[in-house]
């Protein structure tokens, strides 16, 4: 009996309040047409509805306030991303690309670009296989791709929609997000590659450690290193950028590729979050090893472009590993010059 009047008593308040809540929102649409905001705030706490379709967070549909590094004010968790999005990411991202690149420019203006001290020989050594050239390029013209479209998306609504106008900008970015993902795959697939090939290569060894404690000396005078068919440099190219950042971007980017796996919209947001990070922080390192692999160091370009090096340009930058090939007599008959093979410029 007891229960029974309980219920009841629940029933009539409930009743009560549904009655107040609609007498409310009816004196409300007299009062101010249009404002809805009970309803919004309802729908911002982040309160489960029903709805038919099947999913994760199908029934929220906005998402419950929450806050980003560096943010005091409490907003929504879409609305505090975008903030953060457009706020630190877009700004100390955009400073590291511009001061890498100006102090890499900086420094080719200021010492130029390291020069053999030696006459090229003459004499070619294959340096890269036609697999090792394939998969490094495919790398590198996805990564392209890839970083400008990137720079388009974050960047070219401050950069480009000025200067270039809406019709262009829009064009533009629709090609870039198309083809940001299409050729992601294509650059994931040439990392995979690039890791196994060239991981044996590229495992440390004691004599790294000099380079490192050296490297001023090479990049300001040119001096010579011991190191392997990687120097210490390279190899932290290799594992900090393409294995480390290359497994950040491309994880992070498939989950922001196929959001049909049921994720929910935080691990979107936090997806985005690791994606541009560390995509900024991976363009901003490729800017030393693009300038390392064209105008920093003479003979470079070439060797990858060609496959072929000479054995002075072998001698003064890799000098262990030139041992070793000559030792294992797996360079191509001295002299023997492979058309189209470059050749070094000789010292004025
Ligand atoms: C336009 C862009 C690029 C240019 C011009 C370029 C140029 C070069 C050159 C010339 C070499 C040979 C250096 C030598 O003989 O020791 C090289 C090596 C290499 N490149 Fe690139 N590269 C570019 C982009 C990339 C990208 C995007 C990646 C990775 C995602 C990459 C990964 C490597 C690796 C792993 C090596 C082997 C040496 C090392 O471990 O650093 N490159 N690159």
């Amino acid at each position: 009996m007891r229960v029974f009047l309980l219920a009841l008593a629940m029933q009539f308040a409930g009743a009560a309040w549904a009655q107040s809540e609609a007498q409310q929102q009816q004196q409300r649409q007299a009062e101010q047409p249009g404002n809805n905001a009970p309803v919004w705030r309802d729908v911002k706490a982040g309160e489960k509805n029903f709805t038919t379709i099947k999913g994760r967070e199908t029934e929220v549909l906005v998402q419950p306030p929450a806050r980003f590094p560096g943010q005091n004010v409490t907003a929504t968790a879409g609305e505090a991303w975008r903030k953060f999005r457009n706020g630190p990411v877009t700004f100390y991202g955009g400073l590291l690309v511009t001061v890498i690149a100006v102090v890499i420019l900086g420094f080719y203006f200021w010492k130029g670009p390291v020069k053999l001290h030696d006459r090229p020989s003459g004499r070619l050594i294959r340096r890269f296989s036609t697999l090792e050239q394939v998969v490094h390029w495919s790398a590198a013209i996805s990564f392209c791709v890839l970083g400008i479209s990137g720079l388009i998306m974050l960047f070219g609504k401050y950069l480009l929609l000025p200067v270039i106008g809406y019709t262009l900008f829009a064009w533009l970015t629709a090609l870039g997000k198309n083809l940001h993902n299409f050729i992601a795959p294509l650059f994931i697939v040439s990392v995979i590659a690039m890791i196994f090939m060239w991981l044996r290569d590229n495992l440390p060894k004691s004599y790294d450690w000099m380079w490192f404690g050296k490297a001023w000396a090479f990049f300001a005078r040119g001096e010579h290193i011991p190191s392997g068919r990687f120097n210490a440099g390279e190899k932290a190219w290799f594992w900090g950028g393409v294995i480390l950042l290359s497994v950040i971007v491309s994880w992070s980017g498939i989950i922001l590729l196929f959001p049909n796996f049921d994720q929910t919209r935080a691990v979107m947001q936090d997806a985005w979050i690791w994606h541009a990070s560390a995509a900024l922080l991976y363009i901003a390192i490729s800017f030393g090893h693009i300038y390392m692999g064209t105008i920093g160091v003479e003979g470079a370009y070439g060797n990858m472009r060609t496959g072929y090096t000479d054995e002075t340009w072998a001698k003064e930058h890799h000098d262990l590993w030139y041992k070793e090939v000559k030792s294992a007599s797996r360079a191509p008959a001295a002299g023997a010059v492979p058309a189209g093979a470059p050749h070094m410029k000789e010292k004025t």
